[in-house]
């Protein structure tokens, strides 16, 4: 057999050996899609062996059974992969111990042990409640969809399920994961390719009696519930809140800071007058009201519904966005429309609603947070 040639400047000519230190700069590369974190940081990185060409990474997980095991996967054969010298990447899972939970909780809350009251929001976060007197009118299918297009706007965007009775913004971005418990610290589940971070009240309602949905009781649960959400630097938190003017509705309206509201109407005058009806709940929680969307405008509900209500609560109506049977259809697959078919009119005019929205920025000082008596 033929020796090989040995070839200048390659790899394996020279027989570079793959440093130690190289692996690790690589790994500060590899972030944890939830935490948003690099492991290295985040203390996850529990070993790194090196064998010749062979690089042998073990990574703790937060929880066993974690959802996001191919993206670290990925991650790591992208970046440990390409190091010079190395010529297989091998990577292993473990699971942190309740007390490497306890220390990687602390360092996520900035060293803050102490539970805070309220959600835990950096100030910088924008925090947009879409809300709507009345159910059906397409409030779900526009938070989802306005919070793409502003993660497409480079905003970091979370989303904020709150409807206790719908819940279904999961099942629109086609999110499925539970969020992992970490310590008594919850993180929210992304959708990585939109970049979306996703917390459903769902997820915490489950085995609740409706009992407790009621008054001071519900208000403390979702303050508590709200508070042990972790969901790291956000410049965008978009709530999908529950129709109406019900305890729900109120409470979150208490104990969400500093919120825009988003009122969504049909164009008919009915639901003008219940969207009015929300507008003023958003008024009394303190909640600055920026704008009117009308939705499902076209020939068969007409249009001009949307104006009229602007016009009486005196703020600008953001857009309409046309009856378009692509939204539903492309919500039902878990796909947004203004990612699945940017160009359909509808998703135009929602990208063309989120930009203004992300062009006016609160003004200093408006709508400083009152704290209104619990609603029993
Ligand atoms: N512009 C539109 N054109 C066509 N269908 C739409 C449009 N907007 C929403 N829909 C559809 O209307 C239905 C209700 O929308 P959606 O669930 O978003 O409303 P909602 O206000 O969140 O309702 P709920 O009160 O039940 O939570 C869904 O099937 C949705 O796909
Ligand atoms: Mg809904």
């Amino acid at each position: 057999m033929a020796a090989p040639q040995a070839v200048p400047w390659s790899g394996y000519a020279h027989r570079v050996e793959p440093r130690r230190e190289d692996v690790l700069g690589a790994l500060e590369r590899v972030i944890d899609p939830e935490l948003g974190r690099p492991v290295t940081e985040l203390d996850m990185v529990r070993e790194v062996r090196i064998e010749g060409a062979d690089v042998f990474v073990t990574i703790a997980l937060t929880v066993a059974g974690c959802p996001l095991r191919s993206s670290f996967e990925n991650q790591v054969r992208d970046t440990v992969g390409g190091l010079p010298g190395v010529g297989s990447v091998s990577l292993a899972f473990d699971v942190m111990s309740p007390e490497e939970r306890q220390a990687l909780t602390t360092k996520l809350r900035g060293g803050v042990t102490e539970r805070t009251k309220g959600i835990s929001l950096d100030a910088s976060t924008r925090v947009l409640a879409v809300a709507s007197g009345k159910g059906g009118v397409g409030k779900s299918t526009l938070t989802a969809n306005l919070a793409t297009a502003f993660a497409r706007l480079g905003h970091r965007t979370g989303i904020l399920d709150a409807d206790v009775y719908g819940h279904s913004i999961p099942h629109l971005l086609g999110i499925h994961q539970r969020p992992v418990l970490v310590d008594r610290m919850i993180v929210p589940p992304v959708r990585e390719d939109l970049n979306l971070k996703l917390m459903s009240i769902g997820f915490f309602l489950d085995g609740n009696e409706p009992v407790m949905w009621r008054g001071p009781m519900l208000h403390r649960a979702l303050e508590q519930f709200l508070s042990d959400v972790h969901w790291g630097e956000l410049d965008t938190l978009l709530v999908d809140m529950p129709p109406g003017t019900g305890d729900v509705a109120i409470s979150l309206g208490q104990l969400l800071p500093r919120a825009e509201a988003l009122v969504v109407t049909t164009p008919q005058a009915l639901a003008q007058e219940v969207a009015a009806r929300a507008a003023l709940m958003a008024r009394k929680t303190n909640m600055r009201v920026i704008g009117v969307v009308e939705n499902m405008s076209g020939d068969v509900f007409g249009s001009g519904g949307g104006a009229a209500l602007a016009a009486d609560l005196d703020v600008p109506l953001l857009g309409t966005v046309p009856l378009d049977a692509r939204l539903r259809e492309q919500g039902d697959a878990g796909h947004p429309l203004v990612v699945a078919e940017p160009t359909a009119p509808a998703a135009l005019a929602i990208v063309e609603i989120a930009e203004q929205i992300a062009a006016t920025r609160r003004e200093q000082g408006v709508g400083i947070v009152k704290q209104l008596p619990v609603v029993a």
